[in-house]
């Protein structure tokens, strides 16, 4: 494992260890400081809580030492296209930013959203790539464009935790939300989902479907991993008999480019694409899991949120044991 950018880079046996091992670090069983006299940088081009604070605390609890960088705010803006002119508002370019860092750090985290612009150009994930390019040391994606993988394994993490290494059935459900968001979590989290053998739903009004190259790799790595998937449009039938409810909102790359759009045709699902107690009901005892931050009684009511049934900050917890895990693995 040379960089961390998606979870399909890594085979399930890679996956398998890291879970074990991050489930190790949260017992208290890993105490080496892996990381002593090291420093990782974390690149932010847009706000976090849980990713830059469990970052942050684990790169500490591993020995080392974090530095924050915030391009176009507390660092220089940056330029990431080759062979362009930088006339304009980007001072610095990311080969030299890439290769400054490098001689500083044993390894680079990035966050760098989808701005929603740009479909054929963002579903490449054009800024992470670059830094995967021009770096020589290890990779760690905190959320681009297309994927969000320590989301995924922190999720994935839960799931074992409160059910052991079993084949659950699992629902991904879109949420009406008042803005289109990006893709990232909801791509991260069906790919790794089909990669540890799930059985996943993938619900979602027609309009809003995932990109098809990564619904093409989510089938394949169900079908390796002896899961399933299955794609539904009726969003109360979709909870019917499931065991892990996943919520997250997305944008249709259909309107990508026009939020107006996408915001006027998505006013239809709202208070009906909601997780409610309701639907709660029709399935099997599930868990609730959602990413955070979550709007309240939008994306989710506050009773399925509140109840015992909700796991949302232990996901968030586990951001920082299989963030340690990652990091152990790819540095040393
Ligand atoms: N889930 C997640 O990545 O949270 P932040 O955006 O707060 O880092």
């Amino acid at each position: 494992m040379q960089n961390f950018l998606k979870t399909s880079d890594s085979s399930r046996a890679e996956l398998e260890e890291i879970i074990e091992a991050a489930i190790k670090f949260k017992k208290g069983e890993i105490v080496e400081k892996i990381l002593n006299g090291k420093s990782v940088a974390l690149v932010f081009f847009n706000p976090s809580l849980r990713t830059r604070a469990s970052m942050q605390v684990g790169i500490y609890e591993l020995g080392g030492n974090a530095v924050i960088l915030e391009p176009g705010g507390t660092s220089w803006t940056l330029e990431h296209r080759e062979n362009v002119m930088m006339d304009s508002d980007k001072t610095e370019h990311l080969k030299e930013f890439v290769r400054v860092l490098e001689r500083y750090f044993s390894a680079i985290g990035v966050r760098t959203f989808a701005e929603l612009k740009d479909w054929n150009l963002e579903r490449t994930d054009p800024i992470l790539t670059a830094f995967q390019k021009y770096s020589s040391k290890p990779v760690i994606n905190l959320e681009s464009a297309m994927h969000h993988p320590c989301q995924a394994m922190a999720d994935m993490m839960t799931i074992r935790e409160k059910f052991g290494k079993t084949k659950k059935k699992i629902l991904l459900t879109w949420a009406w939300h008042p803005k289109p968001l990006p893709m990232a979590v909801p791509n991260s989290f069906a790919l790794a989902a089909a990669q540890f053998g799930h059985d996943l739903r993938i619900a979602f009004p027609k309009g809003y479907e995932l990109d098809a190259e990564l619904m093409a790799e989510i089938e394949t790595q169900a079908k390796e991993n002896s899961g399933s998937v299955e794609i539904v449009n009726r969003v109360d039938e979709a909870f019917d008999e499931r065991e892990v409810v996943y919520a997250k909102s997305w944008g249709s790359f259909q309107h990508y480019g026009n939020a107006n759009r996408d915001i006027r045709e998505r006013e239809i699902y709202r208070n009906k694409w909601i997780v409610d107690e309701a639907k709660m009901q029709r399935t099997n005892d599930a868990i609730f899991m959602h990413c955070l931050p979550v709007r309240r009684n939008v994306i989710v009511t506050d009773t399925v949120i509140d109840s015992a049934n909700s796991v949302v900050i232990d996901e968030a917890e586990n951001r920082l044991h299989v963030q340690k895990a990652i990091m152990a693995r790819l540095i040393k």
